[in-house]
Order: C-alpha cells, then sequence, then structure tokens
C-alpha cells in the first residue's frame, strides 16, 4: 500500500492552523482504503496533533537527535518522539544535509537513523544527487550515500526502514524541472541493486522505496505506476489540503 508522507517543513505558524490543516487531510486519508498517510509536522505540533490520529494518518517527526537520553541542550531524542505519537521520523532531508547549512553528514544520519529504529521510530532516509552527469557519477554518490547511511543496521531491521529517493534538482521551489516517472523507475531498481548487494534479496525487499520532488496531483500516479515508488514524500502540495487531498485521490 503506498505510503503517502506530508513533509510541512517549518509550516504552519500556529497550532490552530496545524490543526485545521491536518483535520482537512485526515478526512480524505480515511476514506482512502488505497493508501497510508504520515504527517510530519514542526516537533511542537506532534504532541497536540496525536488525538487526531486514526489507522490510516499517523505521525511523523522531521529531525531527531541520535542519543536516547542525556546532556544535549536543544535536542529532541527518538524516545520522546515515539513518546509524544510519531512513529516515523525524516532523516537526511537534503535541507538538513546542505541547503540550510546544517552541515549533516552522513556518520550523524547513520547514527540518528540507528537511534530511530532502536527507539521503535521507522525512519525514513532520504538520498538524492544534486545533479545528473552523462558518466553517471551520480549513481556512485547515491551508492555512496546509501552505504554510509545504512552502516551496521541490522538486517531484521529492514522491514521498518523507507528510502526515499529525492533528486535535489526536483526539491522546492528552486527546482530546474520535475524528474521523469522513467528517471525515478532508474533509480527506485538502482536502490534495490544496492541494498541486494549490501543486505542479500531477501532482506532488500523489505525495504520500501518512495519517491520525493515536486511531487503534485498531476504527476502523483505516474511516480507510483510508471516510477515504481511505493510512496511519495510530499513538500510544498502537503500544506494545500486540497491539492494533496487531489494528490491521494489519484492514486
Ligand atoms: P517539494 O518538497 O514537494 O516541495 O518539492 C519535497 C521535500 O522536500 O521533501
Amino acid at each position: 500500500m503506498p505510503l503517502i508522507i506530508a513533509n510541512w517543513k517549518m509550516n504552519p505558524a500556529t497550532l490552530t492552523e496545524a490543526k485545521d490543516l491536518f483535520l482537512q487531510i485526515k478526512k480524505v486519508s480515511i476514506k482512502n482504503r488505497k493508501s497510508t498517510v504520515v504527517v510530519c509536522p514542526p516537533f511542537l505540533f506532534i504532541e497536540s496533533l496525536r488525538k487526531f490520529t486514526a489507522p490510516k494518518i499517523s505521525l511523523g517527526a522531521q529531525d531527531v537527535f541520535w542519543e536516547l537520553e542525556g546532556a544535549y541542550t536543544g535536542e529532541i531524542s527518538p524516545l520522546q518522539l515515539y513518546e509524544s505519537g510519531a512513529r516515523y521520523v525524516i532523516v537526511g532531508h537534503y535541507e538538513r544535509r546542505t541547503r540550510i547549512t546544517l552541515n549533516e553528514t552522513d556518520e550523524v544520519i547513520n547514527k540518528k537513523l540507528k537511534a530511530s529504529l532502536k527507539a521503535g521510530l521507522k525512519p525514513i532516509l532520504c538520498v538524492g544527487e544534486s545533479k545528473r552527469d552523462e558518466a553517471g557519477n551520480f549513481l556512485h554518490f547515491i551508492k555512496r550515500q546509501l552505504e554510509l547511511d545504512l552502516a551496521g543496521v541490522k538486517k531484521t531491521d529492514l522491514k521498518n526502514l523507507i528510502i526515499a529517493y529525492e533528486p535535489i534538482w526536483t526539491v522546492g521551489r528552486d527546482a530546474k524541472r520535475k524528474a521523469l516517472p522513467e528517471e525515478c523507475r532508474e533509480i527506485v531498481v538502482f536502490i534495490k541493486k544496492v541494498l541486494a548487494d549490501m543486505f542479500g534479496r531477501n532482506a532488500m525487499e523489505k525495504v520500501q522505496i518512495i519517491y520525493g520532488g515536486s511531487v503534485d496531483s498531476k504527476n502523483a500516479r505516474d511516480y507510483l505506476t510508471t516510477g515504481s515508488a511505493q510512496g511519495l514524500l510530499v513538500g510544498r502540495e502537503s500544506l494545500r489540503p486540497k491539492e494533496f487531498n487531489e494528490i491521494l485521490k489519484s492514486i
């Protein structure tokens, strides 16, 4: 069943707006038997939105720290996230890797991912290249991200792992263009191959691979069909309930 992740980023400004947005999305989500929705709001809103969750719509966070508790001023642990109602967590989004110069390294992402699994959260690991080149160097880049970010992850944890392929050139307002569904499929197959080499074929099949980057109601279905993605990570359009609900209906 496709997993549709709503990444609200640092929006909306108030809890009232967050509740309103969540409830509008929920109406369509619970009617839609064909997909499962995960809303990832800013940390502050998770606990308050928890009472509105239902089997078809749950909550995730957009980041996490790698220690479970201790003297880490300003950080939020995976245990605290789980306790507040989050069941998923986005790890390694490109805005944290590079865009807002947080410079999150693969080593840090790997620690966050393993700590999340340990606490019972399902990590959504984002990988993707900043540009494509004829020689195919971008494939090495994605492979390297996967190898470093998933180092030391146990095979038995792979059923709880989601990988989001997000080519950076398609994400957000600065997107150069949208990815073609065929380009998505090519990388889904490539990611599966890298995972099979790392963990074996059976274990690889447990991982859900989704697509993100300028997803809208016109292209959502194509990424899932032609693109072979098993879900979608939606940014901008997840803040527009009508458009997000059109995405859900189109599936
Ligand atoms: P976008 O963002 O849908 O606005 O391109 C996707 C993301 O950043 O996860």
